[in-house]
């Protein structure tokens, strides 16, 4: 049989959630059940939101996706590594900026501690970096010059720098001011643009899912169980004036909804 000149295109998969169960132990011998059976594929390149009450297990579940902590049951599988290739970057809720470097400094920081590799084009690789997050003039700043808002950029720029594969991030922008987060969520969607990564972004905030996500993750109460993935099919680029749109407002609806139903269940 001849091969195909254009063969199917399929889409591959960053990382694949089976089955994942977390349970910890909590005092007195008690077990705190905080995920159930969590399953998910997130394929390459989309952009996938998790919204759910707080304790329902979403910094849980990143945690399991970095290797941080074990979970109790089932599996995570990435899709097939490409060399010389970083897998994962994370981006925390504070930016975990260590006070003594500078912002340079602290953007290379899993180059200093991480096994070494080629420093070869780090420098501009920052300089690039610090130019696309608005941060130029701050290289040599230290972390106390900095805003919030500026100081939750370098901890961006710190998982971006690397290049991972997939980016996940927890409330990266809970510690910030609506209009600074709304800018650093345009900001965070002009990157994707560019190079479309894989990203699993964790928020409270359901216009902010709605805004930078393919789709939207929805989860119950502790035991955190996925209630509903609910796909956002609304044109890219976005704009912050789509907000405004009737068919915004239906998806924002529809996820606010499936949140008070599961809390009215409990
Ligand atoms: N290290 C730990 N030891 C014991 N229990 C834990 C631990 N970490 C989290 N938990 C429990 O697991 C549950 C889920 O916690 P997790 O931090 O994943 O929730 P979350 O969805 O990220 O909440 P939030 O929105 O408030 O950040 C909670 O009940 C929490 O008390
Ligand atoms: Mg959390």
């Amino acid at each position: 049989m001849p091969t195909p000149s254009h063969p199917p295109t399929v889409t591959d998969v960053a990382v694949e959630l089976r089955h994942i169960t977390m349970r910890y132990q909590a005092k007195r011998g008690r077990t705190v059940l905080a995920l159930d059976d969590v399953s998910l594929t997130v394929p390459e390149g989309q952009f996938v939101s998790i919204v759910g009450p707080s304790g329902c297990g979403k910094s849980t579940l990143l945690k399991i996706i970095l290797g941080l902590t074990r979970q109790s049951e089932g599996e995570v599988a990435f899709g097939p590594a490409r060399s010389h290739e970083n897998l994962l970057g994370m981006v925390f809720q504070q930016p975990l900026l260590l006070p003594w470097r500078t912002v340079a400094k602290n953007m290379t920081i899993s180059h200093d501690v991480g096994p070494r590799r080629p420093r070869a084009d780090l420098d501009k690789r920052v300089a690039e970096h610090l130019d696309m997050l608005g941060l130029r003039d701050f290289a040599d700043q230290y972390p106390r010059e900095l805003s919030g808002g500026m100081q939750q950029r370098v901890g961006i720029g710190r998982a971006l720098l690397h290049d991972p594969r997939i980016l996940l991030m927890d409330e990266p922008f809970g510690a910030l001011d609506a209009m600074t987060r709304d800018q650093m969520g345009l900001d965070l969607l002009d990157i994707w643009e560019r190079d479309r990564k894989t990203v699993l972004f964790v928020t409270h905030s359901i216009p902010e899912a709605v805004l930078l996500s393919d789709r939207v993750v929805v989860m119950t109460p502790r035991p955190g169980r996925i209630a509903e993935v609910i796909d956002v099919d609304l044109a890219r680029p976005r704009r912050l004036e789509d907000i405004n749109t009737p068919e915004f407002g239906e998806i924002a609806s529809r996820i606010r909804v499936l949140l008070n139903s599961e809390h009215s269940a409990h």
